[in-house]
């Protein structure tokens, strides 16, 4: 149980530890390639350790460097940085060298869904992946139905769970609209893809992040994206695309610099705006247009944001946010703003209980398949706070109160839970109990420090 009691604002600047959905990628893509890739600021945190040890399994060769010294370029003022990125060299295992393994996925969805793009289409082998509890509710039928569609042959059990067993077998291009907006199902069809006889296309009605299209083109495969979005937004909706791959004989990533998360950045986005007197700067953090729908939300919210885009990390636009506490006005989030913000939600509920009016969000029941249950986590967890919060069946209503009592809050074992409930606490009236706050630790090992630094450091 961990305790954070009502605070002074928060003040300061922070380099936010490294995205993690990059971070996987950046693995499982250097794994695929030939020869050696360099992968500088990999998140060191409990899931890209599991995608680590998951892609030593499957024959590539992991070897940490010594830390490189000093900041990112664009990030030379003064900043918090407590957290040690890893620097890797990775031998990679080849686009068809993946060797039989059986795969801890540990709480990792995203390795949970991209590896098997990358197994479908070995010559041979077969493999078995598996995690924690909250991976074994979490359904894989959503990667199973188009990778059969392919020729893949994978079983689950019920047809859906884990653990989920892959043989490798020949596959084909297929063209494929994602039902539901995951950018997990796109990358896994983009990796099979690599390996299929014919181009494949992925159409997304709902864009989602694009981190795998941009890797993979830096490794040299053909992709290219039809009615792409203009280069960084930070307000509403992406316009509907196709993602088309071509069929690759190998890959070479080369050298790779991650950028931080900005789902981590966002506890301090929000934290610096539901708390007075707050200015908070987060250096170096990735602004993909397909993460950042909370800057557009909470702009329309009223907050105080300033977006300075600074030099682009591995591909992907980097950019300076400086937050700063102020009122903010109830939103309405709906279908077309979901995949852009989607692991923000949870935080954007508790921003919520401090704006002027009634916060509606629909079209979200994609949050019933994360670590948790976050409809029902968020819900359960913020009125134990005395939050005013009905669940709806794809979301949530949260009538603005410009307080929270505070209390106790379960994490449930979900890394965001345990972060929003160390945020409520600070912005409380009587502070709040985290239970199983090293959750956090999945994405974000030193969010406490980090956190505990802001109270007591100047801009
Ligand atoms: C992720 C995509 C999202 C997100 C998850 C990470 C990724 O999941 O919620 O935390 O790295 O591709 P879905 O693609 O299932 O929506």
């Amino acid at each position: 149980m961990t305790r954070f009691d009502p605070s002074g604002p928060l003040r300061g600047a922070l380099t936010p530890p490294p995205d993690k959905s990059i971070s996987h990628r950046a693995a499982i893509v250097a794994a695929m390639s030939s020869g050696e890739t360099v992968v500088r600021g990999y998140l060191d945190a409990a899931d890209t350790r599991s995608t680590l040890a998951a892609i030593r399994a499957l024959g590539a060769e992991v070897a940490e460097l010594p830390a490189a010294s000093g900041l990112p370029s664009g990030s030379k003022r003064p900043t918090v940085r407590r957290f040690s990125p890893l620097d890797l060299a990775i031998r990679g295992a080849g686009l068809c060298g993946a060797r039989p393994a059986v795969v801890d996925v540990g709480n990792a969805g995203t390795l949970l869904r991209l590896l098997p793009g990358w197994l479908a289409g070995q010559r041979q082998g077969e493999w078995v992946l598996d995690g924690d509890a909250s991976i074994s509710r979490r359904p894989v039928d959503r990667v199973i139905e188009p990778l059969s569609t392919m020729g893949a042959n994978l079983d689950a059990r019920d047809g859906h769970l884990t653990p989920l067993t892959i043989r490798g077998a020949e596959l084909h291009g297929i063209e494929y609209r994602l039902p539901v907006a995951s950018a997990q199902v796109k990358s896994c069809v983009l990796l099979a893809g690599l390996l299929a006889d014919s181009p494949t296309s992925v159409i997304e009605t709902h864009p989602t992040r694009d981190h795998t299209e941009r890797m993979l083109r830096a490794a040299g495969a053909t992709v290219r994206t039809e009615n792409a979005s203009s280069p960084v937004t930070i307000h509403g909706s992406l316009p509907a695309q196709r993602v088309i791959v071509g069929p690759a004989e190998s890959l070479e990533l080369g050298e790779l610099i991650i950028p931080s998360d900005f789902s981590s950045a966002a506890f301090f986005i929000v934290a610096a705006a539901i708390i007075k007197g707050s200015q908070v700067r987060l250096d170096h953090v990735g602004i993909n247009p397909g993460r950042i729908g909370l800057l557009g939300i909470l702009t329309r919210m009223g907050a105080a944001l300033e977006v300075i885009e600074t030099e682009a990390a591995g591909g992907e636009p980097a950019a300076t946010i400086v937050a700063r506490s102020g009122p903010l006005q109830a939103a309405r989030v709906g279908a077309g703003e979901i995949a852009v913000a989607i692991d923000e939600l949870p935080i954007l509920a508790l921003a919520a209980c401090f704006a002027d009016g009634e916060t509606v969000i629909s079209g979200a029941e994609e949050l019933r398949h994360k670590e948790s249950d976050r409809i029902a986590t968020v819900v359960d967890g913020l009125s134990g706070l005395g939050a005013e919060i009905v669940a709806t069946k794809d979301g949530f209503v949260v009538a603005g109160t410009g307080h929270l009592r505070g209390g106790t809050l379960d994490s449930a074992g979900d890394h965001r839970l345990a972060m929003l409930g160390a945020i409520a606490g600070l912005a409380s009236r009587e502070g709040v109990e985290v239970t199983g706050f090293g959750a956090a630790g999945v994405s974000y090992p030193g969010f406490e420090d980090d956190l505990r630094a802001l109270l007591s450091t100047e801009l």
